[in-house]
């Protein structure tokens, strides 16, 4: 009987830990947004976007305002990542951070009009996104 009440404990917090832990990947613990929907809505057009944008060099002011405000979308969603318990773990954080960090250079090249400094931090932008999918986009 002890033993059945043991192992029964054993499930219990197992099955409540992996719950936790895919919770936390696809969605925050209160806040409404899938890690999904932030991904196709949030992320993936501001990345694109740039990506589209820095093909050429902006050719006027409101195409370089254009990137400005997709690189600084980019920015607020690596905090959107991390808010609201929806980070699992350090490699989570790490590409968050980085995200964070490139984006954040990305930005100052844009407003700097410095065309060939934002292509170059670009890529950290999508290095970014490369490492945490590696872990935890199934
Ligand atoms: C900190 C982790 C993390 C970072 C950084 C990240 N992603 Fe994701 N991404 C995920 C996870 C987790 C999923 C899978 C979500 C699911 O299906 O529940 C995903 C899914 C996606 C999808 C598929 C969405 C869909 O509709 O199924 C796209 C597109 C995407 N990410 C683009 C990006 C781009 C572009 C970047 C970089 C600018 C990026 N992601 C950065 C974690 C991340």
């Amino acid at each position: 009987m002890k033993r059945l009440i043991c192992v029964a404990m054993i499930v219990g917090i197992v099955s409540v830990l992996s719950a936790g832990a895919s919770a936390q990947v696809k969605k925050g613990k209160t806040r409404v947004l899938t890690t999904k929907q932030m991904m196709s809505g949030l992320i993936k057009p501001n990345c694109a976007g740039i990506g589209e944008g820095l093909k050429a060099a902006p050719v006027d002011e409101k195409a370089w305002e254009d990137l400005a405000t997709k690189a600084a979308l980019l920015n607020e969603s690596s905090f959107i990542l991390m808010d609201d318990g929806r980070c699992p773990d350090g490699d989570w954080a790490n590409a968050s951070k980085s995200l964070r960090d490139g984006s954040a250079a990305v930005l100052t090249k844009i407003e700097a009009k410095d065309y060939a400094g934002a292509q170059e931090a670009f890529k950290a932008v999508t290095g970014s996104c490369a490492a945490c999918h590696k872990v935890h986009k199934k």
